[in-house]
């Protein structure tokens, strides 16, 4: 009989002191479904939605319900170009109900913001393994003062003074700071499409000094 896949991970999470806990909500009988769909989606984005390779598979734990779902169709009608995903998200591999019931479980897991704690004898993979699963992000390179006085002016008002985001504005506190930076060169080319009320957009109004100070900002706010 094949080993359970999930059951490793999770004798990991009690044995490092519960990496991890689940909202309530996931309970719900949809979530149940999300949190069986998402086994394909682990090989990249981790068993808790950690995400992995330092952003190259950005974080989905904690992320919003109805952003991740606005995404995954995206994905699908090619609005947001994604080649690794693109065959995933085909309407054969995963119905509409499968990307709410998906967004469902990926919100509700919370990862800890606490430090794991080692002992003398783990290696550098236990520990760097450990470090994934916890919503801390290294502090990235830039003035933290400047950029908290930017992120005040030109995010907060969407991305939420907690940078946690609302409703289909997503989250950034806790996201990859090599993802985020890659995504914002997206919308500044456009090929991505960010949220403008500016002719020419927030992002395309700031110098990549100001992006650099906002990023480092944002590693402050987990
Ligand atoms: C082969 C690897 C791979 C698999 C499997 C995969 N993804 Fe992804 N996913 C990626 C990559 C790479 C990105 C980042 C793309 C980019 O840089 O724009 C991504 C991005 C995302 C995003 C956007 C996150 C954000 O913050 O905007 C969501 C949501 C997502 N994936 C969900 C899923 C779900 C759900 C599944 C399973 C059905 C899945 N992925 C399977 C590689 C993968
Ligand atoms: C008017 C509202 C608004 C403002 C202001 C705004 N954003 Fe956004 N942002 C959004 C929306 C909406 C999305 C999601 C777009 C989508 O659905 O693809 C987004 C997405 C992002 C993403 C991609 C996140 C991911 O997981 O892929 C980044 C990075 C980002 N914003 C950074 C910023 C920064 C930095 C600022 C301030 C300089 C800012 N945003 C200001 C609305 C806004």
């Amino acid at each position: 009989m094949p080993p359970c896949p999930r059951l490793p991970s999770l004798l990991f999470a009690l044995a490092t002191g519960a990496a991890f806990i689940l909202a309530p909500s996931v309970f719900a009988a949809d979530v149940e479904r999300g949190k069986d769909i998402y086994e394909v989606c682990a090989a990249c984005h981790g068993d808790l939605g950690q995400g992995g390779k330092r952003g190259e598979y950005p974080r989905l734990a904690g992320q919003r319900d109805t952003y991740l779902t606005n995404q995954l169709k995206a994905f699908r009608d090619r609005s947001r170009i994604n080649l690794p995903m693109f065959p995933y998200t085909q309407e054969r591999e995963l119905s509409e109900a499968d990307m709410e019931d998906l967004a469902a479980y990926l919100s509700g897991i919370e990862l800890s913001s606490a430090y794991p704690v080692f002992k003398d004898t783990d290696d550098a993979l236990t520990r760097l393994t450990a470090m994934e699963k916890v919503m801390i992000i290294p502090r990235a390179e830039g003035n933290t003062v400047a950029g908290a006085t930017l992120y005040r002016d030109e995010c907060q008002d969407c991305h939420d003074k907690t940078g946690r985001g609302r409703g289909r504005i997503p989250r950034l506190a806790g996201q990859y700071t090599s993802y985020l930076t890659k995504q914002m060169a997206s919308f500044i080319r456009k090929e991505r499409l960010h949220d403008e009320k500016t002719p020419g957009g927030v992002l395309n109004q700031l110098s990549e000094q100001n992006l650099k100070d906002i990023m480092a900002y944002i590693t402050t706010l987990q």
